[in-house]
C-alpha cells in the first residue's frame, strides 16, 4: 500500500496541474497510518500546512487531533489525513471548480489504493466533492452514506467551525461533534 501511495505522491510532489503550484510552498499530500479503515477528507492546506507539508497541523489541526483522542484514536495508529485538494489557496480562499477538478486524480488515486472502510468528510467542500444532497454540512453531519469500495461515509463539521462556535451545549455544533465522533468510534471499533 505505501509503495503504491508514494508512486501517485511523487506524481502529486511535482504537479503543475494548476496556478496553486505557482503559489504553494509545500504540496500537502497526506499524514498519518494508510490502515485501509479510517480516512479524513478536509478541505484545502491553510499557512502552517502549507508551510510544513502536512495536512492539519494549525488551530484547526490541533482541535482535530484533541477530537480523535477524546475518542482514543490517533494519526499514529488509526487514521489516515488527506485534503480534497493538496495546494493552498491564496489567501485560504475555496477551491475554485477547476482546482478541484485538477487534483482529483490524487484524492480518487489515493482513495483507491486505500480502500477505507469509513470516510469522514469534513466540511462542506469534502461534502459536495463526494456525495450530491441538497442540503450542506449542517443536515448531513452525523449520518451515514454509502461512499467508494463499500465503504461508510459520514460528513462531519469542519474544526475551523467549531473553532468560531465555541458552546458545548446540548445541540450545539461541538456537542454534535461529540455525538458524531462516538458514532465513528463504535463503527470503527467493529473493523
Ligand atoms: N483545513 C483543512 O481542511 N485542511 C488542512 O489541512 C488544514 C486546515
Amino acid at each position: 500500500m505505501e509503495e503504491e501511495l508514494n508512486k501517485i505522491k511523487e506524481k502529486c510532489l511535482n504537479c503543475t496541474k494548476c496556478a496553486l503550484s505557482k503559489t504553494r510552498n509545500n504540496v500537502v499530500f497526506s499524514d498519518g497510518i494508510p490502515n485501509g479503515k479510517l480516512v479524513l477528507i478536509g478541505e484545502a492546506p491553510g499557512y502552517y500546512e502549507d508551510m510544513k507539508g502536512i495536512p492539519f497541523v494549525g488551530k484547526a489541526g490541533q482541535l482535530l487531533d484533541k477530537i480523535l483522542d477524546c475518542v482514543g484514536l490517533s494519526r499514529k495508529n488509526d487514521i489516515y489525513i488527506m485534503n480534497t485538494i493538496k495546494c493552498r489557496p491564496p489567501n485560504n480562499r475555496d477551491p475554485e471548480d477547476f482546482e478541484k477538478e485538477a487534483c482529483r486524480e490524487y484524492l480518487d488515486g489515493q482513495l483507491s489504493i486505500l480502500k477505507p472502510k469509513i470516510i469522514l468528510l469534513c466540511g462542506n467542500i469534502a461534502l459536495k466533492s463526494f456525495l450530491n444532497l441538497p442540503y450542506g454540512i449542517t443536515k448531513a453531519r452525523g449520518k451515514w452514506y454509502d461512499g467508494p469500495y463499500g465503504s461508510k461515509m459520514m460528513p462531519i463539521y469542519h474544526p475551523s467551525y467549531l473553532l468560531r462556535n465555541d458552546s458545548r451545549e446540548i445541540g450545539s455544533p461541538k456537542w454534535q461533534m461529540w455525538q458524531d465522533i462516538k458514532e465513528i468510534k463504535k463503527e470503527y471499533d467493529k473493523l
